[in-house]
């Protein structure tokens, strides 16, 4: 493949179901609208939350709202997709009853960095309906190795879109000039080892004994396998995944020992963490809850959330050794 391989071309040529290969497409084409309206915000005054609050009772900005509009319509007229399901919609929407994929999304991932000029991503899970066509919220709770494909989009000084359907994870830049994704790395391969970490340090205190572990051993000087890592933390998932995938090391949200009630960190399984853990997967990296495989975990809802260690093999392996207490 060469520098001019657009991603149509990519996706026409590479065996993918030519259905499929559209669902890609059409996140492509949402996302290229959020990176146009991104860089506008400040502008067409899209900044600033909208005051209400999101199912999980997260602060909603105006351009996660704007995000998510600009992804559900363009599914809406590509008519590709049987149900669309997003961080910012309670229930699923059925759009078109018939079609062999439903999408789970993430259209605004660290809508907290819009306002300051920090990068932010979409994250995108393609499922297959079920064969018996059932079209209620219980279709979507698929684990996330029946996953079809998956892609994030990362808006920062370039847009970029790192996809996959299963054989391996490509990566595109987008083309300021003639707005076509071009791929630019093709069969991505995750350093087996890194040295860096991305966590939010700030919630040490709740975190669970071995998490503190784990970071402390991160943290301490050791020449012979040169620690201490060093932390990266944007306060996007797809920023600091996309820079683990490139460079190595591991990216964690860890369970949370604060609220009982919300034990299992604040990533969420369906439109996070697992088409982010089949992306890393594909370019030989793994995604854990620190106990087993993020793509075994059977979700029960739609807005589950899970702990999340993804990034290097050796690094995941590592934590879940100190998260099971045998470091
Ligand atoms: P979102 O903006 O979609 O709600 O996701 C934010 C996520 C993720 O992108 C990021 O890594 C994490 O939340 C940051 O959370 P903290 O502020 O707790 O570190
Ligand atoms: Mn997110
Ligand atoms: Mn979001």
């Amino acid at each position: 493949m060469n520098a001019q391989t657009s991603l149509s071309r990519f996706l026409s040529g590479s065996g993918i179901p030519p259905n499929l290969a559209k669902v890609l497409l059409t996140a492509a084409a949402g996302g290229k609208r959020i990176s146009r309206e991104l860089r506008r915000a400040g502008l067409s005054g899209e900044t600033g939350i909208t005051g209400d609050k999101n199912v999980q009772g997260e602060v909603v900005k105006k351009m996660d709202l704007l995000a998510n509009e600009i992804l559900v319509e363009a599914f809406r007229s590509a008519g590709d997709a049987a149900l669309v399901a997003s961080e910012e919609m309670e229930e699923p929407l059925v759009l078109f009853p018939g079609a062999p994929y439903s999408v789970l999304f993430d259209p605004l991932d660290g809508s907290s960095n819009v306002d300051t000029g920090g990068s932010v991503g979409t994250i995108v899970s393609v499922q297959r309906v079920p064969p018996d066509g059932g079209l209620g919220r219980e279709s979507l709770l698929q684990p996330g190795s029946t996953q079809a494909a998956a892609c994030y989009l990362n808006y920062g000084p370039a847009t970029t879109l790192v996809l996959t359907a299963g054989s391996g994870a490509h990566l595109f830049s987008l083309d300021p000039d003639s707005e076509d994704f071009i791929l630019t790395m093709p069969s991505l391969q995750i350093p087996k080892r890194g040295k860096v970490y991305a966590t939010n340090e700030g919630q040490r205190a709740y975190h669970h004994p071995g998490t503190r572990k784990f970071l402390e051993y991160l943290q301490t000087p050791e020449k012979s396998d040169g620690r201490p890592y060093s932390t990266r933390y944007s306060g996007c998932l797809v920023t600091d995944v996309h820079r683990i995938l490139l460079e190595g090391g591991i990216y964690f949200y860890p369970a949370d020992t604060r609220d009982p009630k919300k034990p299992h960190g604040k990533l969420r399984l369906l439109y996070e963490c697992a088409p982010m853990g089949m992306i890393v997967e594909q370019a030989g990296g793994r995604a854990s809850t620190g106990r087993g495989p993020i793509s075994e975990v059977q979700p029960t809802q739609i807005h589950q959330r899970v702990p999340l260690y993804v990034g290097s093999p050796h690094e995941v392996a590592m934590a879940e050794e100190f998260e099971a207490g045998s470091r």
